[in-house]
């Protein structure tokens, strides 16, 4: 299928093909990270962030800029007209009038896929909430199939808060488009991967195991990611403090692991990864970093190259039949009062259990 006008809202959205003709576009465009070209040359990309970044705001900044396209946007909520009140859904229709396409990060979910259900532009999800990161995922991806000619039978640990960190949960969706993988779920008690994101991937075969010391899993695993405790996504601050500290990837540690084997991070790390662990050959964070241009590089030019503007016709949100039940997830963009947007939830069994799926924050709501 054509990727010309294609959101970037989830991995789920994308066939392996699709990512595989990604990954080869990111090949040839590894070339051109440090030239300036000129396929994207009167387009423009607004970047809106309401969160904070680093990678992901400026590697899809430089991108455009390397295709020869311009950019607009602001990097935090405060100085755009949301101070005032403005809704997410008049932003939006505000940005699409001004630009070809739009990355958006949101710390609420599921607002990409309304955004992109509005946007008469293509909509990049730059990470909303504790549950997609897409260009992210598709930055990882590609940096295991570079580093080790494929993804299929890799053994993979991911270790650390899988509970809220965005990047985890997409990357375990993004992995289920392959072979023969393990997977290895390490995290503090409470802090484990999401029962939607288990369930997805017992639905697509995909072998994982789960514990809480990665010394149990290291010695068999290809790739060794850590991740970040997300104290900016817990209610209580306090309960991020008491955890502070619980998951380091120590050099000896990583001396079990085998030799082969490769550090990531999506970053920023605070102390999961001490600085000893950049200088040994398994790390790979900072090129795993580096690839996101030539990544989000490849995503603009498929989506935006030749892309039309369509206008949304539909706005209005319409009864569906299962609209009179909530989401119960408070942080998802169906339960914001003003966005104009109804609840979609979905009938699905979890370990033998019917529960509603929310088709905009993916979280499950018990009848
Ligand atoms: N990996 C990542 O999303 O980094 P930023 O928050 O700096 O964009």
């Amino acid at each position: 299928m054509s990727l010309v006008g294609r959101d970037l809202v989830s991995v789920l959205d994308f066939g392996r093909e699709e990512l595989e003709r990604i990954f080869r576009t990111a090949d040839s465009m590894q070339r051109f990270t440090r030239k300036c070209r000129s396929q994207l040359k009167n387009y423009v990309m607004a970047t809106i962030f309401f969160e904070p970044s680093t990678r992901t705001r400026l590697s899809f900044e430089t991108s455009m800029h390397r295709l020869g396209g311009s950019v607009i946007g602001f990097a935090e909520s405060g100085v755009s007209s949301v101070a005032k009140g403005e809704t997410l859904a008049d932003t939006i229709r505000m940005v699409e009038s001004y630009s070809d396409v739009i990355v958006l990060r949101h710390k609420v979910e599921g607002s990409a896929r309304f955004a992109a259900e509005i946007s008469g532009v293509p909509v990049l999800n730059g990470g909303d909430g504790s549950q997609h990161h897409p260009s992210q995922t598709l930055t990882d991806l590609f940096t295991i199939r570079k580093e080790f000619g494929e993804i299929d039978g890799r053994n993979i640990l991911l270790m650390g808060d899988l509970q809220h960190t965005r990047s985890a949960s997409s990357l375990a969706y993004g992995l289920g488009h392959y072979k023969a993988i393990t997977l290895s779920l390490v995290s503090p008690p409470n802090l484990g991967m999401r029962p939607e994101v288990t369930d997805y991937l017992e639905n697509r075969d995909v072998k994982y195991q789960e514990g809480q010391d990665p010394a149990d899993f290291i010695g068999e695993a290809d790739v060794i990611y850590v991740t970040r405790l997300q104290k900016e996504r817990f209610p209580d601050p306090k309960k991020a403090e008491a955890l502070k500290g619980s998951y380091i990837l120590t050099r000896e540690l990583l001396k079990r692991a085998p030799k082969h084997a490769i550090v990531m991070h999506h970053l920023p790390r605070i102390e999961e990864i001490p600085l000893e662990v950049d200088y040994t050959p398994n790390a790979r964070y900072f090129q795993q970093a580096a690839n996101g241009v030539p990544v989000r590089m490849a995503f603009l030019y498929l989506s935006v190259y030749h892309s039309k503007y369509h206008p949304v016709k539909q706005r209005e949100p319409t009864l569906r039949s299962s609209d009179t039940r909530r989401c119960a997830n408070s942080n998802c963009i169906s339960n914001q009062p003003r966005e104009p947007i109804l609840p979609m939830l979905k009938e699905v069994m979890s370990k033998g259990e019917r529960v509603l799926q929310c088709q905009y924050c993916g979280r499950y709501t018990k009848e």
